[in-house]
């Protein structure tokens, strides 16, 4: 391999997987024993998740395909911190901190993807190992592809995940439920009448995951440039056949065309991250003109339902973000969590040293208003573990005086996928749990084992053979 290619690579799937054989070869896993694309794929996951590993998996014998399957790339926090060359703990705020530095983008001439070019009636999207996850899942869906359009006003482009089911040989169904940029992009383009012209990138690096899920950021920046931002150099690029668009050069797959305009076709279910089927979806229809690929191109495809790969960058994002907008205000909220069984954003839960009442309340509204997946936050004490749960249910149980420790929202805008949302209006009532103690009364103190008592209790169960 040329060196200019292994440049290229280093940005992308390619990159990450030599990354991880060369340095945490115990979190790779080749399975060469023949799968079914069908279920199989997805429960060797959760079963290994059951079990208490997350590593990246590259099924090399997917039946009926020559092209291996790649998945749980971002479902393991030590290998996302190694990346980052942070620890684990530091991962939220070191994402947050980086994605600011943005890069602009690097443009090379030529990209690997380009070896291999299939359209017209050659196009099938079926010869892709693309996965059935669960029983409910109305067709095969292709979860890691990251499409990419510009905003048909301004120029500026974006990248992100949505979910697409194949419906035909150059059919797919698309949801644009998260109603971010991209949803805005398509109703710019309706608006004018026309469809977004659009590219379905497969075969990322982690580093675009996360960057992908980054939220809060000016409008003239490009997604791009904060990927790059988090490579700590510029993200190469080239053009491909969507005039205009720009695509990671190390990718592995491309799939251009376009998002109909006024178009609607069933679409779902799909098992969601939620954990339930998801009937809801905004029903798009995503167009393909041609495929590009690698002569020996890997295809990527991300766990779905409540896997680790689905909703870990979910949680740290999140995680980032809403102790940036808190921090802003209170310098002494400590941390901030958002649970994983929490479905990567549902509920946060902040962990402060409150010096004055009224300061819950405030981090209450400041986490809420952050974005519109969190629905539910709870405040505790410093004393209160955030990383386990079990110590915040007891806060809560212990401290919250339902009268005057709740906060609700009503009428806000929700998640569309999220089940308690509105099925028309999609809004929800958000609340807020103060479960610090009560201001200005004697509160008893918590019961504390020392560390001297518990080493005493140790020594006694030694001595009467008991190890722990
Ligand atoms: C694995 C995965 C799948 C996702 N699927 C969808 C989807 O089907 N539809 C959607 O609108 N958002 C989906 N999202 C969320 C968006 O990718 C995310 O909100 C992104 O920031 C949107 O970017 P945008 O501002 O460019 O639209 C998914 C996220 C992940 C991690």
């Amino acid at each position: 391999m040329s060196n200019y290619q292994s440049e290229l690579d280093k940005q992308g799937l390619r990159g990450f997987l030599e990354f991880v054989e060369a340095n945490h070869p115990d979190q790779l896993l080749r399975i060469r024993e023949p799968v079914k694309a069908e279920y199989e794929m997805t429960a060797i996951v959760f079963e290994l998740e059951r079990a208490g590993r997350s590593p990246v998996v590259i099924f090399e014998n997917v039946e009926g395909h020559d092209m291996p399957v790649v998945t749980n790339i971002a479902g393991n926090r030590d290998l996302l911190a190694a990346i980052l060359e942070v620890d684990s703990a530091d991962l939220p705020t070191a994402f947050r901190e980086r994605c600011q530095d943005y890069l602009p983008v690097e443009r090379v001439d030529s990209a690997p993807w380009q070896e291999v070019a299939i359209e017209g009636d050659d196009l099938d999207l079926a010869a892709l190992p693309i996965p059935m996850q669960f029983d409910v899942d109305k067709a095969p869906y292709i979860t890691a592809g990251q499409i990419t359009a510009r905003d048909p006003e301004t120029g500026v482009d974006t990248t992100g995940f949505h979910r697409l089911m194949v419906s035909g040989r150059n059919r797919l169904g698309v949801s644009l439920h998260s109603r971010r940029r991209m949803y805005e992009f398509h109703r710019r383009a309706e608006a004018r009448g026309e469809s977004l012209p659009a590219a379905i990138t497969l075969g990322i690096h982690p580093l675009h995951y996360m960057g992908s899920m980054a939220y809060h950021y000016p409008p003239g920046v490009r997604k791009y440039e904060i990927i790059g931002a988090l490579f700590g150099e510029p993200y190469k690029v080239a053009e491909c056949g969507v005039p205009g668009l720009e695509i990671p050069a190390g990718a592995e797959i491309v799939i251009e065309g376009e998002i109909l305009a006024d178009t609607h076709e069933p679409e779902g279910p799909f098992g969601e991250f939620t954990g339930y089927a998801s009937y809801r979806s905004t029903q798009n229809v995503f167009v393909a003109k041609r495929i590009q690929m690698r002569r020996d191109a890997m295809f990527h495809s991300v766990v779905s339902g409540m896997s680790s790969d689905h909703i870990l960058v979910s949680c740290i994002t999140r995680e980032g973000e809403i102790l940036n907008a808190l921090r802003r205000n209170l310098p002494n909220v400590r941390a901030v969590h958002v649970p994983r069984i929490t479905c990567g954003g549902l509920m946060a839960i902040v962990s402060m040293k409150k010096t004055a009442p009224g300061e819950p309340q405030q981090a209450i509204m400041a986490a809420l208003g952050t974005e519109f997946y969190t629905k539910i936050v709870i405040v505790v004490d410093e004393d209160v573990n955030i990383f386990e749960l079990s110590d915040v249910m007891w806060a809560v149980a212990t401290r919250v005086r339902a009268d005057e420790d709740l906060i609700f929202i009503p009428g806000a805008k929700g998640a569309i996928l999220d089940p308690t949302s509105d099925p028309d209006t999609f809004t929800l009532t958000k609340v807020g749990v103060d479960a610090t103690k009560p201001d200005g009364r004697d509160f008893a103190e918590r019961l504390v084992i020392s560390d001297a008592q518990r080493a005493r209790g140790r020594e006694i169960l030694a001595a009467a053979g008991i190890t722990l």
